[in-house]
């Protein structure tokens, strides 16, 4: 490493205004005491003030998380527990708001509660108070008074795509309730695997809930690999009453989720008779939208009528789950069961068909006095009488069905799909697509502005959805919940939420700790430096920035490829380093920079190519699409190229068929190659554009006649040139259409572009 430079960064960050809090979510009002009370290895409280399940708990975590074991003391307790008169306003009580106070002070240790609700909350807040001096623990000096903001705190488990047993699906639980959510919403059903046993369909557990083979790698991966061992697992009626009674002893509501009329493939592997078609098709073992649905006729109606009366028997919620998201009318347009059956009613389509087929179980579900919620598609075609919406596609179905006085659930995938990309860095596990850091999901509102008050009221609340495709391992699963889950329960507990800031500075100070002290394998994407990339004369700078106050990172440079790197040349001041664009004609240039932070670990490598055009001014004639254009044209140019599988973030993405932009090099050079990256995921409906095509000029934007063009076969695409110029425009023309039979057949394919070469 004779050339290596090594540089020692330090990030100073302004003084915090605000009282830190050790609790997450934040309680409506906090404020910090500057005092510590002590704690012994023991810990008395009168166990005659708190639930049995709640003084259970609370021992069990107590002695877990610290060693401190839970005594009871009717006489002289050392925190006095105890239910509160309920506050009295003017005329009388108010209604019942799960409140809490909690008082340690130099005078007293007291913790009120209003509900058995409300005593769970202040136990895990007081979990959350405790911290550690050297080897003692104390609680931290703190005032409190609590309630939720929300009814609906919810996390999504999906168990089709991947199998979690008993135990871990308690941990998930356990895990939930530590940061007061409220709501599991337990995806039961799905095309890949059918997961409760249900007594009158026995084969729906024999068959339904194994498959032959799992897709390994990406979905978009040429060629699919697949794994063939049988897989697969589901829950008796009595494991799934254990889980229920676990969920309910730590105040979270287990809301099942039984998928129609779509997928529904695993369901139709046991009963073939229930499809459009009767052919017998085998649990799939690749993810995506399968064509074969229920069929929508009588029998199937009352085959999910038998389903859910078991169901409905087993979960106390009040809300049942029916799916309803991602059905193709496909089958039905052809089945003359279903077509009947539009015509028998005087349906107008197949919509209005599945909004038939969820009537029925609407009808079915009140009868049984529960309430049937649906994604967002129960929308189209009208909703049923009593449905409650869970808005994924974004927030205008969850908007629409209040508007409807309907009540909804706000789960867009923009700031609630944590099976999305936390950070972009290359060392992130893989994952389905998408781009969700911490701080997006802090920004989620699940109120949107575009309600007035009254129809407001209609939001329950929010969840997130862990959809397991890419996620095998309750270890991954943990990495891809935490810290996420930490920045929803905040949104979800408060209206008012704390600043972003805020939240990070009382995360980083208590709260690893505290994930740690729960054995939680939560993802450290945020103590990745964030690259922020910016033009200069002649080349980059890259600022490494960090998230911590007095948070060091050493970057080391290394040269690949033998070119010796002059002195300090990568070197710029301080935490930024300047690489200089190699000019055509010479090599492209290769950098490695590895990051070390303090604690010696997270070492990460970042790769850089010093190529002609590096920093170029850019003028985008076309414009990326919004979600796809992070950085700007200078993405194309910042000598990081996208990496595969696409991570959501390092790509320009267009959902145009053409494209078009001009680099401006600064001055006249030899251009002998263009060089350039695309993207061909076709699982995610981006394809290899069709033909690329370059112009030279010397001194303007007025191009000459000349055109290079090049048919592009692969993702990495070089065009000869052999001219010289200083502008130089690129044209690509994409497929108008993806052609029907291809993944997301009939719609404009995207085209993703990184980087741009010339040499
Ligand atoms: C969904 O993500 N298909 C609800
Ligand atoms: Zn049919």
């Amino acid at each position: 490493m004779k050339n290596a430079a090594l540089l020692l960064l330090t990030f100073f960050f302004v003084q915090l205004a605000y009282s830190q809090c050790p609790i997450i979510p934040r309680p409506q009002e906090y404020s910090q005491i500057d005092v510590k009370i002590p704690l012994d290895d023991q810990l008395t409280l009168d166990s005659n003030s708190m639930s049995f399940s709640t003084w259970e708990y609370l021992k069990s975590n107590l002695k877990q998380q610290t060693g401190i074991e839970l005594v009871h003391d009717a006489e002289n307790p050392y925190v006095q527990f105890g239910e509160s008169p309920r506050l009295q306003v003017q005329g009388g009580p108010i209604p019942i708001s799960h409140h809490y106070q909690i008082s340690f002070n130099s005078n007293e240790r007291k913790v009120y509660f209003e509900t058995e609700e409300s005593a769970f909350h202040a136990v895990n807040s007081m979990l959350q108070l405790i911290q550690k001096d050297g080897l003692k623990f104390y609680f931290q000096g703190s005032e409190v008074s609590d309630s939720p903001g929300f009814e609906w705190r919810g996390l999504h488990l999906d168990v089709s795509r991947h199998f979690y047993t008993v135990d871990e699906v308690k941990r998930f639980i356990d895990l939930m309730a530590l940061y007061k959510f409220n709501t599991f919403h337990w995806h039961l059903t799905d095309d890949q695997g059918w997961r409760i046993e249900i007594k009158k369909y026995p084969k729906l557990a024999d068959i339904g809930a194994f498959r032959d083979s799992t897709m390994m790698g990406h979905y978009s991966d040429e060629p699919r690999v697949f794994d063939t061992k049988k897989y697969g697992g589901f829950y008796t009626q009595d494991q799934i009453k254990e889980v229920i009674k676990y969920a309910a002893d730590r105040f979270v509501n287990v809301v099942p989720e039984i998928e129609l009329p779509g997928h529904s493939r695993a369901a139709l592997a046991a009963y073939p008779e229930l499809s459009c078609t009767g052919e017998q098709k085998g649990v799939p073992g690749t993810w995506g939208v399968f064509d074969d649905i229920y069929c929508a006729k009588q029998e199937t109606i009352d085959f999910m009528k038998d389903v859910l009366a078991e169901v409905v028997e087993l979960f106390p919620s009040q809300y049942i789950h029916v799916g309803g998201d991602e059905a193709p009318k496909t089958r039905w347009k052809k089945c003359p069961d279903c077509q009947k059956v539009i015509a028998d009613n005087d349906l107008h389509d197949e919509h209005e068909l599945q909004s038939y087929f969820i009537g029925q179980i609407d009808e079915f579900l009140t009868g049984k006095g529960k309430k049937l919620i649906g994604w967002d598609e129960i929308l189209e075609g009208g909703l049923s009488p009593n449905a409650a919406v869970m808005s994924w596609r974004g927030m205008k179905g969850g908007i629409e069905a209040a508007k409807q006085k309907h009540e909804v659930v706000m789960t867009p995938t923009t700031y609630c799909y944590f099976d999305y990309y936390q950070s972009g860095h290359p060392s992130e596990p893989i994952a389905i697509g998408g781009f969700l850091p911490l701080e997006k999901v802090y920004r989620f509102n699940p109120v949107p502005k575009e309600l007035n008050e009254d129809e407001q009221r209609y939001i329950l609340g929010g969840q997130a959805n862990l959809w397991t495709e890419y996620i095998a391992s309750m270890e991954h699963l943990e990495y891809m919940t935490y810290p996420r889950a930490l920045a929803l329960a905040q949104t979800v507990w408060c209206r008012k939420k704390p600043s972003y800031d805020s939240f990070l500075s009382d995360f980083l100070t208590y709260q690893e700790d505290y994930l740690t002290r729960n054995k939680v394998n939560f993802a450290r994407s945020i103590h990745q430096p964030i690259l922020e990339i910016t033009r200069k004369k002649n080349g980059i700078n890259v600022h490494f920035k960090g998230v911590e106050e007095n948070y060091h990172y050493t970057v080391s440079t290394k040269e690949i490829g033998g070119y010796s790197m002059n002195g300090g040349q990568a070197m710029g001041v301080e935490d930024t380093l300047f690489f200089e664009r190699c000019y055509s004609g010479d090599k492209v240039k290769e950098i490695r920079t590895s990051v070390l932070d303090d604690s010696g670990g997270n070492s990460l490598v970042d790769r850089f190519l010093l190529h002609a055009c590096l920093g170029a001014e850019i003028e985008m004639v076309t414009q990326p699409h919004p979600k796809y254009n992070n950085n700007g044209s200078l993405n194309l140019v910042d000598g990081v190229k996208g990496t595969q599988p696409w991570k959501g973030s390092q790509w320009l993405g267009f959902d145009t068929s053409y494209v078009e932009f001009i680099v401006d090099l600064g001055e006249v050079q030899d251009i002998n190659l263009v060089n350039l990256g695309f993207l061909n995921q076709n699982g995610s409906w981006i394809y290899l554009p069709k033909l690329a095509t370059i112009q030279v000029s010397k001194k303007s934007k007025w191009f000459l006649r000349k055109k290079y063009k090049h048919g592009i076969e692969s993702e990495d695409c070089n065009i000869t040139v052999g001219k010289k110029g200083r502008y130089v425009r690129v044209s690509i023309r994409a497929m108008d259409l993806i052609p029907i039979g291809m993944d997301g057949g009939g719609n404009t394919p995207w085209t993703f572009i990184d980087e741009i070469m010339i040499n």
